[in-house]
């Protein structure tokens, strides 16, 4: 598939020593959502403002759908959405006024701009709320709202820095689904993240950021395949301890199988077995088989695979610590080109 974003060794210094991007270098392809994930201070709104050519880079090099984001910047900002980290619409006006301010910005005719306008508002579920002034609103309504105003320009790319954090989960969701559904609709999405779990549900691909320098990059499976083992906890009755000998030793002879071990020895609340194995799912029925067929009662089976921040701390050493913050707002000026 054709590269829509290209970059090279892309560095940002702020100041003198405030070294937040550090020679980044990566490729999105066109129709992929395409995500940036890592933790506060990682780079990632760095990246994005530089990308999205308000922000200038220190060196390195870019181009968006072939054009060079200093050289053509104008033409640049024609064909991206941006939607930044903190919420960018006014308070002050309702929903309906602040998407159609946005189209003002883009020189979209009146007549156009209502129709869009209209458009937009249902498909982020706001028609109702769409003549209330957005002071009423909720985070959740907010971030939707925002998200549509990045749209007003039909881009081909599109940038969200955060696009959920501080969100309750219902909301996180929703705007999850919007996502997809531009990205099925053709639109190729850039995002940022610093829930792992959004990067995984999400992204085609994705780059592992920290301190400014991509530390992986591929599949959310190929990431999570270089950890490289899935894990398969079996609990029995507390004072089942023949059964859970038993199926220790039977499950021993499996093949597949990379180790069993007693998980929580000598407490009896935690009567069960740990399996290790690097194709989980391919496993949970033939232990299942083998433990039903020796008549060993099973109470609870748990299957659990890797997860990115499991990546995240083989790579780094530490965890993707999430720190919820409150959304803020941010004035209007800023998408005005
Ligand atoms: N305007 C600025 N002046 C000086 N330093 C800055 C500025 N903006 C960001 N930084 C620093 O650059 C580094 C990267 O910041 P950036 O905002 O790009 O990170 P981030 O990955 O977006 O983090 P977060 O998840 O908290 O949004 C941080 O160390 C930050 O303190
Ligand atoms: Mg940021």
């Amino acid at each position: 598939m054709e590269d829509i974003v290209v970059v090279d060794n892309l560095h940002k210094t702020y100041g003198k020593n405030v070294i937040a991007v550090d020679g980044i270098s990566f490729t999105v392809k066109k129709g992929e959502i395409f995500g940036f994930l890592g933790p506060n201070g990682a780079g990632k709104s760095t990246t994005i403002k530089i990308l999205t050519t308000l922000l200038e880079k220190t060196s390195g090099k870019a181009t968006i759908d072939g054009l060079d984001i200093d050289a053509d910047q104008v033409k640049v900002r024609r064909i991206i959405g941006y939607s930044s980290q903190e919420v960018g619409v006014d308070d002050d006006l309702t929903a309906r006024e602040n998407l159609m301010l946005q189209c003002s910005f883009h020189h979209i005719p009146t007549e156009k701009a209502k129709a869009k306008v209209n458009g937009l508002l249902q498909t982020i579920r706001l028609s109702e709320a769409a003549d209330r002034r957005l002071k009423t609103f909720s985070g959740g309504m907010r971030k939707r709202l925002d998200l549509a105003s990045s749209l007003v320009s039909d881009p081909k790319i599109l940038f969200l820095d955060e696009p959920t954090t501080g969100l309750d989960p219902q909301s996180r969701q929703d705007i999850w689904e919007y996502i997809v559904k531009l990205n099925r609709e053709g639109m190729t999405i850039f995002l940022t993240t610093q829930y792992m779990e959004e990067a995984d549900r999400l992204a085609n691909r994705l780059c592992i950021v920290d301190q400014g320098k991509i530390v992986a990059e591929g599949t959310p499976a190929e990431l999570k395949a270089q950890v490289g083992a899935d894990k398969i906890t079996l609990r029995f009755k507390i004072d089942d301890h023949e059964g859970c000998e038993k199926a220790k030793e039977l499950l021993s002879k499996l093949q597949g199988i990379e180790a069993v071990g007693k998980c929580g020895d000598g407490i009896a609340a935690e009567n069960g077995l740990t399996i290790i194995t690097k194709n989980g799912s391919g496993l949970v029925t033939q232990v299942v088989r083998a433990l039903d067929g020796a008549g060993i009662n099973v109470e609870q089976l748990n299957l659990s695979a890797p997860t990115l921040d499991e990546v995240f701390l083989k790579l780094t050493g530490k965890t993707l610590n999430v720190v919820e913050r409150k959304q803020t707002t941010g004035g209007w000026g800023r998408r005005r080109r």
